[in-house]
């Protein structure tokens, strides 16, 4: 599938620790930031519920849902077992600090 990266700021509009959303056609995406600058995008909708994972806790590189605290992998999108079920995700990367989010060609264009 071919994908176009669109910018969505800057780094430092993500405070650390925190989180943003984007709005897509698909749907609210999360884009968070770690303690280490990392950068990860999930659909904003966590996989137990749909509690919306921007407004989770970042640990390291895991958001905690802020409804039932299911601790979701931001690499992945997994939640931590005993926990089953996958936040989808979105390839994020940053290129002078610019945060680059990528959509699929057919959305984003
Ligand atoms: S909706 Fe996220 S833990 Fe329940």
């Amino acid at each position: 599938m071919t994908d176009r990266w669109i910018d969505i700021g800057t780094i430092h509009d993500i405070p650390r620790l925190g989180a943003r959303t984007v709005p897509t056609p698909l749907g609210d995406v999360a884009v968070f930031r770690t303690g280490t600058d990392r950068v990860f995008a999930l659909f904003d909708r966590c996989p137990h519920k749909g509690g919306p994972l921007s407004q989770g806790i970042v640990h390291g590189e895991s958001v905690a849902c802020p409804l039932h605290n299911w601790v979701i992998d931001l690499e992945t999108g997994a939640a931590r077992a005993p926990d089953k079920g996958c936040a989808r995700k979105l390839a994020v990367r940053v290129e002078e600090g610019r945060i680059l989010l990528s959509l699929p060609l057919a959305v984003a264009a």
